[in-house]
Order: C-alpha cells, then sequence, then structure tokens
C-alpha cells in the first residue's frame, strides 16, 4: 500500500475519494446511536469526521472515548463529498490515534467573559471567530503588499526604537539606551519622509507604540501601521491613494476570505458597498453636520468617539475630513490660511491634512496629510511643540538638501480589521493584544 497522503483542511477538494491523513485538534465530538462525530480543526479549517461501525477500526471507537476537546491527534480517513457540510467534504474515519490527551481545556464552546478570555488569548485564538479575525489580518497583509507593489512603492523599514517623537511627546513609551533614552516609535513616517526622498514612493509598514491611557475599543498600546510616502504628493493625492487603498483590501478580503466573513457573520453587502468614490469634506463642513445631529463641538477641537460615529452614521461609508484646525495636529503638518471649504474667519490656520473615518463607530482608520517643506517654517514649528530641535536635525536636512511638497498617510492595521470583520474591539483584530492593562500573555 502507498504511503498515506497528508491533507490540509482547506485543501480537501484536491483529495475527493482519496484516503488521507489529517493532523490537528479535537474541536469538538458528539456521538448519535452507533455513529460518532469528531470535529477536527488543523488550523486551516474545520472538517467533520464520521465513525461508523465497520468502517473505522475497533480501537478508534476506543481512542473516540478518550479524546477530550483539544486532544492532539492524527486522523486517517477517506474524504467524500458533503452538500450540508460548510466546506463541502467531511471524512469517514478509518483510524484515530491520540497524540496528547488534552487535560480539562478551560475554554468550552459556551460564552465565557472577555475578561476570561482575555487571560487565555493563547487558547482563545483557537475558537473559530478569533481565528477567522486573525486570518483576515493576515489577508489584508498580502492585499497592503500586492497593492504598493503593483503602484511602484518601495517597502523601506523604519527604525523601531528612536530618539525623535512624531505624534507628540505624551504617548512615548521610553527606555534606556546605554547612555542614553530612546523611544519605541510612534510612527514610522519621519524616516518615511527621508526614504521619499530617496527613492520617491515608498512605504513603511511594522508595529508602532503609543503608550495610550484610553481604555476605548480602538486603541490599542502596540499596533501596525502601513505608512505611504509620496515625494511631490499633496493632500488631493493622500486622499486618491487613501480611497484606493482601502477599496482595494476590502475587494481583496471579499474575494480571498468567504469562509472568514461567514464565520464572522459578517454583512458582505455593507462591505461591497465600499466603493470609490469616498466623500470628502472639510472639518467646518463636519462640525455643521455634527451640530445638525446633536454633537455640536467648538471650533479647534478634536473629535471625540461619538463625533466619529455620528459622521460615520450621516455618510455610511469612510468619509474623509480634510483642513482641520492646525492647533489640534501634529507639528509636521503643512498649514494653510484658509480651508478650501470657504467662509473662513477664525483664528487658527488650517492643517492640509487628512482623516479616513470607518463607518459603525469604528473610528478613523487612517491619518495624514502633506508636509510642512520649508526649513524655516519646520524649525519654528519644532520649538513651538516644544520638542529639541538638535534631535530634529536630520529630519530638517531633508529640507536643506532638494526639498519638495510631499505627502502621506497612516493606516492603522488594526482598526481596519476590525471594521472588516466586524469584530467589536480592536482587541481581536491581532494575536496577542497590548493596552492600558494587558502585557500578558
Ligand atoms: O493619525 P495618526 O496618529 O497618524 C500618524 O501617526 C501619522 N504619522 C501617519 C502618517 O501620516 N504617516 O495614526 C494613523 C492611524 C490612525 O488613523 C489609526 O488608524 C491608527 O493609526 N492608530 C491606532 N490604532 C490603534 N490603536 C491606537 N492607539 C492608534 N493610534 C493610531
Ligand atoms: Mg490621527
Amino acid at each position: 500500500m502507498s504511503e498515506v497522503k497528508i491533507a490540509r483542511i482547506a485543501n480537501l477538494s484536491e483529495f475527493d475519494g482519496q484516503t488521507v491523513k489529517i493532523r490537528g485538534w479535537v474541536f469538538n465530538k458528539r456521538s448519535s446511536g452507533k455513529i460518532k462525530f469528531l470535529m477536527i480543526r488543523d488550523g486551516s479549517g474545520i472538517v467533520q469526521g464520521v465513525l461508523v461501525k465497520g468502517e473505522c477500526n475497533d480501537p478508534s471507537f476506543e481512542e473516540f472515548e478518550k479524546i477530550t476537546q483539544e486532544s492532539s491527534i492524527i486522523v486517517t480517513g477517506i474524504v467524500r463529498k458533503e452538500p450540508r457540510s460548510k466546506i463541502g467534504y467531511e471524512l469517514t474515519v478509518l483510524n484515530v490515534e491520540a497524540v496528547q490527551i488534552a487535560d480539562n481545556y478551560p475554554i468550552s464552546l459556551k460564552e465565557h467573559g472577555v475578561e476570561f478570555l482575555m487571560e487565555n488569548r493563547h487558547l482563545w485564538i483557537r475558537s473559530q471567530r478569533q481565528w477567522a479575525a486573525l486570518r483576515v489580518r493576515n489577508e489584508i497583509f498580502f492585499a497592503i503588499q500586492d497593492f504598493f507593489r503593483k503602484r511602484g512603492f518601495m517597502r523601506f523599514d523604519p527604525p523601531i526604537l528612536s530618539a525623535t517623537s512624531c505624534e507628540g511627546t505624551s504617548t512615548l513609551f521610553q527606555t534606556p539606551y546605554f547612555d542614553e533614552k530612546a523611544f519605541l516609535t510612534q510612527s514610522g513616517q519621519l524616516y518615511g519622509e527621508a526614504g521619499a526622498m530617496a527613492f520617491g514612493n515608498i512605504y513603511t509598514f511594522g508595529p508602532t507604540f503609543r503608550a495610550e491611557k484610553s481604555k476605548t475599543r480602538k486603541h490599542l498600546t502596540e499596533f501596525w501601521m502601513v505608512e505611504p510616502e509620496m515625494a511631490y504628493g499633496n493632500l488631493t493625492d493622500v486622499m486618491d491613494l487613501g480611497e484606493a487603498f482601502v477599496c482595494h483590501i476590502v475587494k481583496h478580503c471579499l474575494e480571498n476570505c468567504q469562509p472568514e466573513l461567514v464565520i464572522l457573520e459578517r454583512n458582505q453587502k455593507e462591505l461591497e458597498s465600499i466603493v470609490a468614490p469616498f466623500p470628502r469634506i472639510t472639518y467646518d463642513e463636519a462640525l455643521k453636520i455634527l451640530e445638525k445631529r446633536g454633537h455640536a463641538i467648538p471650533w479647534g477641537e478634536d473629535f471625540g468617539a461619538p463625533h466619529e460615529t455620528a459622521l460615520g452614521e450621516e455618510f455610511g461609508k469612510p468619509v474623509f475630513i480634510h483642513h482641520f484646525p492646525s492647533r489640534i495636529k501634529a507639528f509636521y503638518f503643512k498649514n494653510a490660511d484658509d480651508a478650501n471649504g470657504g467662509g473662513v474667519d477664525h483664528d487658527g490656520k488650517y492643517a492640509l491634512g487628512a482623516d479616513l473615518i470607518a463607518p459603525f463607530g469604528y473610528g478613523e482608520i487612517i491619518g495624514g496629510g502633506q508636509r510642512e517643506d520649508s526649513v524655516t517654517v519646520l524649525e519654528r514649528r519644532i520649538q513651538e511643540h516644544g520638542l529639541n530641535l538638535k534631535d530634529y536635525q536630520w529630519y530638517l536636512d531633508l529640507r536643506r538638501y532638494g526639498s519638495v511638497p510631499h505627502a502621506g498617510f497612516g493606516l492603522g492595521v488594526e482598526r481596519t480589521v476590525a471594521w472588516i470583520t466586524g469584530v467589536e474591539h480592536v482587541r481581536e483584530t491581532i494575536p496577542f493584544p497590548r493596552m492600558m492593562n494587558t502585557i500578558r500573555p
């Protein structure tokens, strides 16, 4: 007899009618009279194995009684088409071999509280919804690389340890660095700008860190960001690129994550409606909408969660808000005297920035804009923001040697995954979330 092939559950259709081995774990089991059902998961999917007297060998029946939820098992069986199965196949089991009988598994198939699940995150990721959300995250990584590669953006890796802050000093994680101090990067942007001056169009992609004291469904202290930067780019280019990027990611997920979106019970009609163009409104226009919806805020104040949710509701699709008051934005934004929304009589100036707000309360998924390109203005700005000029000399060099208009943005991966999968909280979109009160496991 030839060696039995090892199959992955995701690829069972390639083995129709053949005898295969599946190496995995017990997801669940049940008996119905003489027939026994074994839900086997192998990381790529779940398949139902059926043990029938006469087809399956007798020792396997004894093994079936012993194996517990999450025991590791190697199952030999014949792959059969089964229209009632979600994956279209099931397994007629011939043999079950236990690799390890699992202790009493703490996560049963019933509901558990989030706190308990978070403490058991290392096991929770085996559950169906968690598995599905993290698989979508993985696909989004492919979508990101694919999008930028096709557009000629080079991946450019910024350092994680840095001496300069990008997004204000209040959320820096500090660490000793030999005789100096260093910070965990808040954003790859400043380095990305250097990359854009060397390579034209680049994107950075990696973990970023913020000592956020917010306990919301949108905030992590460690999150992944994709940050494209375009030499000779402007604010409109930021919105054009961001819009195409988000549409590409959503389309990629619809095409490549069907089983996952079904497990997550995601409303796919909603995702299908995410197509360009996205509405683009100024901050001033946003204030009018907020007032109309009963969420008025004074000019110059930043949006909070209720405002973002209200703006998302107004449009039902992602919306760009641009021309923010410069006083609520970081030091590096290029500013304008006028919002092109018109009708300006405020003291403050406008930052050439744009945020993309996702619908359904997922908040801002993109933040970006055009960068200040004048060395003198930027020097002043750095000082006004209480930052140390010495640390920014290299950054100012980018304006001293061949300065050009340039622009870019950062897209938060976890918020994007949360929105696309429909999971409530960003903690379910990264394998091991880091939050104010979460550093274990
Ligand atoms: O708007 P932010 O702070 O922009 C920047 O960091 C720029 N330097 C990016 C650039 O222009 N290259 O952050 C960008 C995005 C947000 O829109 C959000 O999606 C995500 O990063 N983000 C967070 N995600 C999870 N948890 C947090 N604490 C986040 N802070 C920002
Ligand atoms: Mg922002």
